[in-house]
């Protein structure tokens, strides 16, 4: 990690911001490279990820490692992260005023990472990154072009866990990630 991630980092390890603090195990800042081209974004941590201070280390996790292997992208070349750093109790959904003080966080971690493209797993993320009037449903697969970052909404993982049928949208919006990755390359060389 980088000397300005690490401090924000360890900024976050003590952050008494919001009420999450109190109900935390470990914070989950995020993993991966200090600069990479794609950036995955959940919602929260879980009970897994809030014992070890990893994102995406549980159930949800296996499935993205899953879907990483299919799609030929290494987990350790993309950087992973949340909207909220701590988890919230039973894993409810963050609430907009712990989403609204975690997130500049987030902001930085983008400012510091410089992704192209990234990869906005759910509600959450889609709503507290891009804005109130989407929602998943009628915004996944669709990119989202802002201030030259490209987003992908999709589903959470553990939407997947709960209805299958999900899988195949998820599966190609990844897909669409892949590509456009591959075409940022072809442009660079
Ligand atoms: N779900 C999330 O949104 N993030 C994690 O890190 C794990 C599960
Ligand atoms: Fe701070 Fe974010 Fe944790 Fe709230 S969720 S205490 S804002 S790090």
């Amino acid at each position: 990690m980088c000397e300005k991630l690490n401090a924000l980092a360890d900024v976050v390890k003590t952050c008494t911001k919001c009420g999450l603090c109190k109900t935390r195990t470990n914070t989950v800042f995020g993993v991966g490279p200090i600069h990479t081209d794609i950036m995955f974004v959940g919602e929260g941590p879980g009970a897994d990820e809030d014992r070890e201070g990893i994102p995406f280390v549980g159930k949800a996790g296996k499935l993205m490692n899953q879907a990483f292997a299919g799609l030929g992208i290494k987990r350790e070349e993309v950087y992973i992260a949340n909207v909220v750093k701590c988890r919230p109790p039973n894993n409810r959904t963050p609430l907009k005023e712990e989403a609204m003080a975690c997130l500049d966080y987030l902001r930085n971690q983008v400012i510091i990472i410089k992704p192209k493209i990234i990869v906005l797993l759910g509600n959450t993320a889609l709503k507290n990154i891009v804005g109130e009037e989407y929602g998943i449903t009628a915004s996944r697969g669709k990119w989202i072009e802002k201030k030259g970052i490209y987003y992908m909404p999709t589903f959470h993982p553990a939407a997947l866990l709960r209805d299958e049928s999900k899988k195949v949208d998820f599966w190609n919006d990844l897909k669409m990630v892949v590509e456009k990755m591959h075409q940022f390359h072809e442009t660079d060389a």
